[in-house]
């Protein structure tokens, strides 16, 4: 089965991946997404000075799904730019996400970035998890603003990774935001945030950041996810190329996606739950699913979901 894609140009042997977050941050894991068969390294959201992170227990996987509030652990961007060049051997394309924890982070580390020569560079608008930080993503003027601030300084395919709306008029609004700014891909979505976790039995939240609020992941944020790739591969008339994010746990969520109008979908919660060795799995199942029904490919199914 073709499970092989194209995003802006930039040509993927599996249209599986790792989302920005999981095992993405230091040099051994990148290392190890280039070893897996995961058919891109997208890095952790890098900002301008290396962080640690929020205070533990940070991460929590329950049944349908996981929350965190990691607060952007990374290397800093000087690391991650020293990193590509080794990075790219693999011979797969690599995905820079860049954050940042005030407007002027991001161009600062755009333009060294690209300098850097990753194939593609995510503009991360949506991390749930600086406490004092809301998502720029909520906000369409300085999402606006933002993009066109970092748009000219970046060379490659530039895409945007958006928090998940719950409203037609705000997949519009941000539509057009997107459609003005010289976006060349979307990422959809990044954990549904501020979401609460209470274990009954202590009586506790559990995580320790932000008194227990953080981005819930996995299966149970899937029809969300669904819901905005498709939004937007229809606002967009599909044209814009979309990676589907949230809820990728078995090859059938995938197919799910790339239904919905997803080109390729990033695996968070599962991978963090299995390792590397979920992209075999999940590439046996997806072939398989598409087989059953008779795709030659995995672009021969994108957008093709049926309505009633
Ligand atoms: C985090 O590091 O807190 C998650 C990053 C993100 O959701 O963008």
């Amino acid at each position: 089965m073709d499970l092989t894609v194209t995003i802006a140009g930039v040509k993927f042997p599996s249209c599986l991946m790792n989302a920005s977050g999981a095992l993405c941050v230091t040099a051994e894991e990148l290392t190890g997404l280039g070893r897996s068969r995961s058919g891109a390294i997208v890095t952790k959201s890098m900002t301008v000075e290396p962080r640690e992170g929020n205070p533990e227990p940070r991460y929590h996987p329950f049944a349908g799904g996981s929350i965190n509030s990691m607060g952007l652990p990374n290397l800093g961007y000087r690391a991650y730019a020293e990193l590509i060049p080794a990075l790219k051997q693999f011979g797969k394309p690599l995905i820079a996400s860049v954050a940042g924890l005030c407007e002027d982070d991001f161009p600062a580390i755009a333009k060294v970035i690209n300098g850097a020569a990753p194939d593609l560079i995510e503009v991360n608008l949506s991390c749930p998890n600086i406490p004092g930080k809301p998502q720029i993503g909520y906000d369409a003027e300085a999402s606006e603003r933002l993009i066109k601030r970092v748009r000219p300084l970046i060379t490659v395919p530039m895409g945007v990774k958006l928090p998940p709306y719950f409203d037609p008029a705000h997949h519009e609004l941000m539509g057009s935001v997107i459609a003005r700014c010289g976006v060349d891909f979307l990422n959809l979505i990044n954990s549904v945030g501020n979401g609460l976790f209470v274990n009954p039995d202590n009586e506790t939240v559990v995580i320790k950041p932000k008194g227990g609020f953080g981005g819930l992941g996995g299966t149970i944020i899937k029809p969300v996810a669904l819901a905005n790739v498709r939004a937007f591969y229809k606002y967009f008339k599909g044209r814009m190329p979309i990676i589907g994010t949230g809820g990728v746990v078995q090859g059938v969520d995938a197919f799910e996606h790339l239904l919905c109008g997803a080109s390729a979908v990033q695996v968070g919660t599962a991978l963090v739950e299995e390792g590397v060795q979920v992209f075999a799995r999940l590439e046996k199942e997806l072939a398989a699913c598409l087989e059953q029904r008779g795709y030659k490919s995995a672009e021969d199914c994108r957008g093709k979901l049926k309505e009633l």
